[in-house]
């Protein structure tokens, strides 16, 4: 191996990641004077929470009555029955408090004509325990609202004096022989030198990996390197089954159109001009959660119902909201329907089609964002030093399936919590972890291997065969026999993985070694995702399997636990969290308003 030199450098903390969750969480350290480094890819800003447009939910009732005890009942409903019931009273209740802290930290939300922050329907939001009609509880930025969060926390982050470290690519953890997280070793990508991050707690905030896929709504940046670096230190992966379908990526291109639109009045339409939602979900129609709307959509096309030349698509209907309507509220995706699809919303109807859009699983962590490695005898077993929030963690508030909005929340809400666990757990006056120098030439040595690699199969390719795998074997819909073969034929393109080609072998700006490093990142994450789905016998959320269409609580109501080792994953499974943070005694939901029940809408 080539001899690296590195520079050392120490913190409380090391947040990785500098999307919505990274920065919440990187603010809150800083805020209480926690020595504090975030350590990102890409500039913050272009983190690709800059991409989500909808909005964040939160039960702040400027539209209307609403309560957090209502928005939990739906994101447990919205799950499935699958998350973990205290994170998710956890989420709902303090989902105000983190908007209005947004707001004081200057988020420029779109405002009602009274002033306070404008709210808008989002699928799977009711009233009244999901028996009344949808609630606006979607707080939004016109729909650029995570490019308003983002700003705002750069902003905020650097005011707190967070130390940042842009364009580093992390490239492994360091775990002590004691399973304790010491710190993380990164590349910097723009003179090719190593950096070595001590620290007393990491935080992996590095997004979803969207990209396994071959059509995301997802930046190419969404890599699961989180997700890739866990289980290289041998920790588990958790429901990695579950990827959330949006209903509206635009036809051909995948660009998000954000639920927002039928929030505001959209509606979609089949090759008849049926709005076909009607049939699907009486009582909320296009308002459905997104499983239920994506699945739709999928029928109607099977069944011969899909528009354009191919029949393999639907359509989207704004053009009868007013001109004022769509330049205020949706201005960012009647441009993008423009660019993307040609198409002018007040005229005619936009292109869309069910698109990998959101990963419900990820690194097992417990409502304050530590991560978790369960035992059987410790099913909620903490890793000390190590935290995940955001789309990289799995906390579990989503379960099976999210709902619309409760992606930006869930950044924001549990960013803010790592950084209240810290403030309590993170020892000021102890000494930073010395440096582990047997982990940093680890994962050196992965690294050069990489940066000389010389076998028969460029990046490029192998990242092809996987996401056209991935897209064709674990859909929308899925079946025994679609799930073996996507299972033996993502076994094969692991393998291949040893006979990698790297053209490039500089240190400076290689982005063919960079995007190396992120198929190897990528792979156990779609390796977990692929047997996680076939292993499920059921049909839950985000996970519908023709050959079992059922949902069975008896056996399947619990997490699944992925160990991937190369290309071997090991499935084992613990229960879900059932009793929520608070009794109905000391103001909770109660329990039965929450228990499992036949889902529909
Ligand atoms: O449709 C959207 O605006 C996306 C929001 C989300 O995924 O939460």
């Amino acid at each position: 191996m080539a001899a690296y030199e590195y520079e050392t450098h120490d913190y409380d903390v090391v947040v990785v990641g500098a999307g919505g969750a990274g920065l919440r969480a990187t603010l809150g350290m800083a805020e209480q004077g926690l020595r504090t480094a975030c350590v990102t890819k890409v500039f913050p800003t272009r983190s690709h929470t800059v991409a989500a447009q909808g909005g964040i939910a939160a039960s702040l009732s400027n539209m209307g009555p609403d309560h957090w005890q209502w928005h939990m009942y739906d994101t447990v409903k919205g799950s499935d029955w699958l998350g973990d019931t205290d994170a998710m009273e956890y989420l709902a209740r303090e989902a105000p408090k983190a908007v209005y802290e947004l707001e004081h930290y200057g988020v420029p939300f779109s405002r009602t004509e009274e002033g306070k922050i404008y709210q808008r329907p989002f699928g799977g939001h009711t009233t009244e325990y999901g028996e009344g009609p949808p609630v606006q509880r979607t707080c939004a930025a016109a729909d650029r609202t995570g490019h308003a969060i983002l700003h705002t926390l750069y902003g905020q982050s650097l005011k707190n004096n967070a130390e940042f470290y842009i364009e580093y690519f992390a490239i492994d953890l360091m775990m002590s022989d004691d399973g304790v997280c010491t710190g993380v070793v990164c590349w910097k990508l723009d003179d090719g030198t190593i950096h070595v991050f001590n620290a007393k707690t990491v935080v992996l905030a590095t997004g979803g990996y969207g990209r396994a896929y071959f059509s995301a709504t997802s930046a190419h940046t969404c890599t699961g390197d989180g997700g890739g670096m866990v289980a290289r230190a041998g920790l588990p992966l958790q429901d990695m089954e579950f990827v959330q379908f949006h209903p509206t990526g635009i036809y051909g291109s995948g660009c998000l159109i954000t639920e927002g639109a039928r929030g505001e009045g959209g509606y979609l339409t089949n090759s008849e001009g049926e709005r076909f939602m009607e049939r699907y979900a009486p009582q909320y129609k296009d308002l459905a959660p997104r499983d239920y709307v994506s699945r739709s959509m999928t029928m109607e096309i099977r069944e011969g119902r899909g528009v354009g030349e191919g029949g393999d698509h639907i359509h989207l209907n704004l053009s009868h909201l007013p001109t004022e309507a769509l330049q205020l509220r949706l201005p960012g995706i009647s441009e993008s329907a423009r660019i993307f699809a040609g198409v002018d919303v007040t005229k005619e109807p936009i292109p869309v089609l069910p698109t990998v859009h959101y990963n419900m699983g990820g690194i097992p962590t417990n409502y304050w964002g530590e991560v978790l490695n369960p035992t059987k005898d410790d099913p909620t077993a903490v890793v000390p030093g190590l935290m995940a929030v955001g789309e990289a963690g799995c906390a579990s508030v989503h379960g099976a399936n999210r709902l619309g909005s409760n992606s930006l929340i869930d950044l924001v809400v549990f960013g803010r919590a790592a950084a209240i666990r810290a403030g309590k757990v993170v020892d000021r006056e102890s000494a930073v972890p010395e440096t582990n120098t047997a982990q940093v030439d680890k994962a050196l040595e992965r690294f050069d291997t990489l940066r000389h690699a010389d076998g028969a199969v460029g990046t490029a390719e192998l990242r092809l065969e996987m996401q056209r795998t991935m897209q064709a074997d674990a859909a929308v819909f899925r079946t025994s026999r679609t799930l073996k073969e996507g299972v033996d034929k993502m076994d094969a393109i692991a393998a291949k993985i040893d006979d990698i080609k790297v053209t490039d072998r500089s240190l400076v700006w290689n982005s063919d070694l960079m995007e190396t490093l992120e198929l190897t990142n990528l792979m156990p994450n779609a390796l977990a995702t692929i047997a996680g789905a076939e292993a499920r016998q059921e049909s839950r959320g985000a996970h519908a399997h023709e050959d079992f269409p059922k949902r069975d609580d008896q056996t399947w109501r619990v997490h699944t636990i992925a160990r991937i080792d190369g290309k071997d994953v090991d499935l084992s499974y613990r229960p879900i969290i059932e009793d929520p943070l608070t009794t109905e005694e000391q103001g909770g939901i109660a329990l039965k308003k929450i228990a499992p029940k036949e889902r529909t809408f």
